[in-house]
């Protein structure tokens, strides 16, 4: 299966871009493994013909924003996102319309539709710059991730109406574990993504998106590291750190409750076929690519300066 996916990729000069909750065996093979953001800069400069983006599907649309002209595929067109069905347009419009002078800041985790009524788009490694540069005499809306925007809020110091919704698997996770892990392993470090909850971040040592958590992984030498969010990253955290133990932070016993059930639908099997079959094509409309790339070029350039 991997040397049919490489003869393929080559063959139509495609890339394979995967976000760390992939499965290891995906991200082995991947041309680039990245977070949200990484993955969104990386694809606005490929020069390749063909984007599988191995992630969700929000991810694959981003790239189809970013380049028009490519083929974007995603494995598993069902791979979707708790925060996404969180923000339905039509309540999310409504919502917008009852503020006055407002200023639409969405996590990239959002519809196309959504991501058309907003003014700029942020991940989870930007957020907290993004909203600091937002002009102090709008009323800031930031959806849908009610955690990550509790914890923008409170790391600029800037008001913002916060929409109500989570990523189901960062927002499992309880304080009360992480203090008898903490009790367990007295030395360890613990970080965490910042879409888990107020409570669960308040005890971290280092809050930060997948690339930033790995990145502290990388730059510190603890023995152990409490970690609280998706299991994918553990595998590039194992590789930078083979010596190190990585105590995942888990709501019950079975960690495969750290799985998020959209990023596992992807498979190798379903990238072949993406490149065999050409399946799940990610198809937007001229309007739907213009308005979206708007808030998204808004992003960033306002991360990059
Ligand atoms: P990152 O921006 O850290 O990749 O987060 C995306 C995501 O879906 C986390 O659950
Ligand atoms: Fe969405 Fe959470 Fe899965 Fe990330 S981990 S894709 S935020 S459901």
């Amino acid at each position: 299966m991997k040397k049919n996916i490489k003869e393929l990729k080559k063959e139509n000069n495609a890339i394979i871009l995967a976000h760390y909750y992939q499965m290891p065996e995906i991200q082995d093979i991947a041309d680039y493994v990245g977070d949200s953001y990484a993955l969104a800069k990386y694809a606005q400069n490929t020069d390749a013909d063909w984007i599988i983006l191995a992630g969700v599907k929000f991810m694959a649309e981003t790239a189809k924003v970013l380049n028009p002209n490519k083929r974007v595929f995603v494995p598993d067109i069902n791979a979707g996102c708790s925060l996404v069905d969180a923000a339905p347009v039509d309540k999310f419009k409504k919502w917008i319309d009852s503020f006055e002078n407002p200023f639409v800041v969405t996590y990239i985790n959002s519809s196309i539709e959504v991501k058309m009524l907003s003014d700029v788009i942020v991940t989870s490694s930007n957020a907290v710059k993004i909203v600091s540069k937002i002009p102090k005499d709008k009323t800031i809306l930031f959806a849908p991730d009610k955690n990550l925007g509790d914890y923008v809020m409170k790391k600029t110091g800037v008001n913002m109406q916060i929409w109500d919704g989570n990523c189901y698997v960062h927002n499992q996770l309880d304080a009360k574990r992480i203090i008898n892990l903490k009790n367990i392993y007295p030395d360890a470090t613990i970080i965490a993504h910042p879409e888990c909850k107020t409570d669960v971040l308040d005890l971290c040592d280092f809050v930060g998106s997948t690339n930033s958590l790995l990145n502290y992984v990388k730059n510190t030498n603890y023995n152990v590291y409490i970690v609280a969010t998706e299991t994918g990253i553990l595998h590039q955290m194992k590789k930078a750190k083979p010596n190190a133990d990585f105590i995942l932070v888990t709501p019950d016993d079975n960690s495969k409750h750290n799985d998020c059930k959209y990023m596992k639908l992807n498979t190798l099997e379903k990238i072949y076929d993406n490149l065999i079959n050409q399946t799940n094509e990610i198809l937007l409309s001229e309007a739907q690519i213009e308005r979206a790339k708007i808030s998204i070029l808004r992003m960033i350039e306002f991360a990059e300066n």
